[in-house]
């Protein structure tokens, strides 16, 4: 049995997918028979109800040269991105000085928009080679890890921030101890903490199983987020939920007392209540619809292909390594997966090894079924792919429910 990771109280452990591979590392065949495996399993802390990974891989397995995720991938996030920059600015970045620190900031695709206004901002981004992306686009970026020396080292050369953003990365960093700590020292009196993740209820609500991988050491909600940031003197002051990750969560969070807590964050305090989140049977209801969804989806697509029916997979998520492995699904299942990233193309899905192929051989084939893995970009990708259903194609999905279908609403 592990230990909660923020209150040190026993986790109850409520799902366990067996050994998986790496989600965001794509091997070649040379890899494929040394492929890194690590028990993925979830729990639930009854002490501060944070629900998490029970055995987290190292981040040395996690990010390092093989990482094959990019934020610019769908036009729906940059306009997600443009929206929230407009967001912080128009609300937290006051006067002509304001200063704004992203964690995480990837290729710059957030702070892009403060660059080009001329707000003095600053990334903080360890992968050097997304951080070169983000420099090239005038984003002033500093390559380390975001923790209590850096943040330190920040104060000194640039002062304390107006607003310190972060955008599915905070949940990402097992050490939020840390995190906290970095945000007290490098906060000023009256800045914000804001940041965005999927949202517990929705992949709750949606039997979205898939968002359960390596990566995501936390899935937070409005409870979780309350106990973990109070430790430290951050109160969460405000909360908008976002159509963005399958239902995620903006949270804004502030050093106590500084801002007015908005009448939102008490609503879904109350509505995580109601809605059983703060108790283990509800977990171990979503663990139970998600094997059924495991087993009704296997059965659907084993059935297809015994009527010889030909299945792609549309677009190699990270959350596609869960489905996959978790259902054994094998190439004799699927064919390929379509993606338009060039650099996952011609690569293998992890554990499985399902080749990858280019968008434009999906363009030119006729696939009866095509399993729909963004189902995130679904108003996307349904208003650009009309004449995959024209000519007879239809989609299988399993987000909320396992089914087949010619139109897929977000
Ligand atoms: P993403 O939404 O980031 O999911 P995850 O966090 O699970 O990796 O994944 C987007 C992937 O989908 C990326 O590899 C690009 C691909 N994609 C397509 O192939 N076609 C599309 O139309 C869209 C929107 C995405
Ligand atoms: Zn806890």
């Amino acid at each position: 049995m592990s230990n909660c990771l923020v209150c040190d109280h026993p986790i109850d452990s409520f799902l366990s997918f067996g050994n998986m591979p790496i989600a965001n590392h794509l091997p070649m065949p040379k890899h494929f028979r040394n492929e890194f495996r690590a028990e993925l399993a979830v729990g639930f802390c009854p002490g501060c109800y944070m629900v998490q990974l029970t055995n987290l891989v190292e981040q040395e397995h996690l990010y390092n040269d093989e990482y094959a995720f990019f934020s610019g991938s769908s036009k729906g996030m940059s306009k997600h991105f443009q929206e929230f920059a407009e967001f912080i600015m128009q609300h937290y970045l006051p006067t002509d000085d304001s200063f704004v620190v992203e964690v995480g900031s990837n290729d710059g695709i957030l702070l892009q928009h403060m660059a080009k206004r001329n707000i003095k901002h600053l990334g903080i981004e360890p992968s050097a080679n997304v951080a070169n992306i983000a420099t090239k686009r005038g984003v002033e970026s500093l390559v380390e890890f975001f923790n209590v020396t850096t943040a330190e080292k920040v104060k000194q050369t640039h002062g304390q921030a107006d607003a310190i953003l972060g955008a599915n990365v905070i949940c990402h960093i097992p050490d939020i101890h840390s995190v906290a700590k970095s945000v007290k020292a490098l906060l000023k009196p009256n800045g914000v903490f804001v940041f965005e993740a999927p949202y517990i209820a929705n992949t709750i609500r949606k039997t979205a199983f898939d968002q359960i991988y390596d990566e995501h050491a936390f899935f937070f909600g409005v409870h979780s987020v309350v106990n973990c940031f109070s430790r430290h003197g951050l109160e969460l002051v405000d909360v908008m939920e976002r159509n963005v990750h399958g239902g995620s969560m903006r949270y804004v969070l502030a050093h106590k007392g500084a801002h007015e807590v908005t009448s939102k964050v008490k609503q879904l305090l109350v509505l995580e209540d109601h809605l059983g989140l703060l108790k283990i049977e509800t977990y171990q209801d979503f663990a139970k619809s998600a094997e059924k969804s495991r087993d009704q989806l296997k059965q659907l697509i084993t059935g297809l292909r015994e009527q010889g029916k030909k299945i792609v997979g549309y677009a190699a998520t990270a959350k596609s390594a869960t489905v996959i492995n978790y259902c054994g699904l094998t190439p004799e299942h699927i064919k390929y997966i379509s993606d338009t990233t060039p650099a996952k193309q011609g690569r293998y899905s992890p554990g499985a090894h399902i080749p990858i192929k280019p968008y434009e051989i999906f363009k030119q084939d006729k696939p009866d079924y095509a399993i729909l893995f963004a189902w995130n970009h679904a108003d996307e990708i349904m208003a650009k792919e009309k004449n995959f259903i024209k000519r007879g194609g239809k989609w299988i999905v399993f987000v909320p429910e396992v089914a087949i279908v010619e139109n897929v609403k977000q």
